[in-house]
């Protein structure tokens, strides 16, 4: 992953493949990319998307609930809505409608780049770039490659200016970002941003929900509010990822901490500037905007 050379990873496929031009896990082979470029999508698909670490498990938890009208039925997130990249999508033919999926899987590389005009529904998850470097810097030093060696030993400086470069997986967290951004005005996406979510849970519940067709009640919308907050998540087997434990190191915390600015703890001065620096050149009249000082 971050600082790792294309050319090693294409080679050695142990942490990385470059599948058009962007660094994947190496479980999604150019075999099965080819195959998710002709997948079929079904009308009430519901396809949960980000670049990691911007509430994908979150959103999992809260649209399991939506559709249970609010009961928690116990189903941990990732086997409610499997990971599309860990499996070839023939594993998916027997799956019943309507089917949930999460993925990562950069715009360009689904179904053909095509999200915006499938009959299907997809919800977006950004956050802003400071804390999703943070937060995948502590995911991805975790990830074991045996009991005694981690995949991605790196220091905060190092992963900082690979993640700059997009030499993480999914690539460059801009161009993961900005298609999404551009076609959110497409009936069949929701774009929400984490922060706008941490600060009103309830009314992003209710969009959730509404987009995706269900009238619930007042008290069930409380509940689901309720019952995916941070420290409700973090308590939950179902959430909090206890059933990954093995492929992880004993300081791995899914819910880490699950609160915005915790960058301020990592980034120096000068890299936040860069960071800022950057944003203004990748973004520059998208109205694409992330506000770092709340
Ligand atoms: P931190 O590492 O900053 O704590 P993803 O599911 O896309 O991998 O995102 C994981 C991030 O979302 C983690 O961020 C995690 O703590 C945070 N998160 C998970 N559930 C949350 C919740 N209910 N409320 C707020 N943040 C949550």
């Amino acid at each position: 992953m971050a600082g790792i050379n294309q050319e090693q990873s294409a080679e050695d496929g142990i942490y990385c493949d470059v599948i058009d031009g962007i660094l994947m896990p190496p479980f999604f082979k150019q075999k099965r990319s080819e195959a998710y470029k002709a997948w079929t999508v079904l009308p009430d698909d519901i396809y949960i998307t980000s670049f990691p670490k911007s509430g994908t498990t979150w959103t999992q938890h809260v649209v399991k609930l939506i559709k249970n009208n609010g009961k928690d039925d116990g189903v941990n997130t990732d086997k409610a809505m499997p990971w599309m990249e860990e499996a070839h999508p023939d594993e998916f033919k027997e799956m019943q409608s309507p089917r949930m999926f999460k993925t990562h899987m950069p715009y360009n590389l689904m179904f053909g780049g095509a999200p915006a005009t499938s009959p299907s529904k997809f919800i977006y998850l950004a956050r802003n770039p400071k804390d999703v470097s943070v937060s995948l810097y502590h995911h991805a030093k975790c990830f074991k490659l045996s009991d005694t060696e981690v995949a991605f030993p790196f220091s905060w400086d190092l992963f900082f200016e690979a993640f700059m470069t997009g030499q993480n997986h999914y690539g460059s967290w801009y161009d993961h970002v900005l298609p999404w951004w551009e076609n959110k005005d497409a009936e069949n996406i929701l774009f929400l941003k984490y922060e706008d979510r941490k600060k009103n849970p309830r009314q992003a519940v209710e969009k959730i929900a509404t987009f995706l067709s269900y009238n619930l009640d007042p008290d069930v919308l409380d509940s689901i509010t309720q019952q995916s907050t941070f420290e409700a998540m973090k308590k939950n087997p179902a959430t909090n990822w206890s059933w990954n434990k093995e492929k992880y190191t004993a300081e791995f915390v899914m819910m880490r901490k699950g609160v915005i600015g915790d960058w301020k703890n990592y980034y120096t001065p000068e890299q936040s500037k860069r960071m800022d620096e950057e944003l203004k050149k990748q973004f520059p009249g998208t109205g694409l905007e992330f506000k770092f000082e709340e």
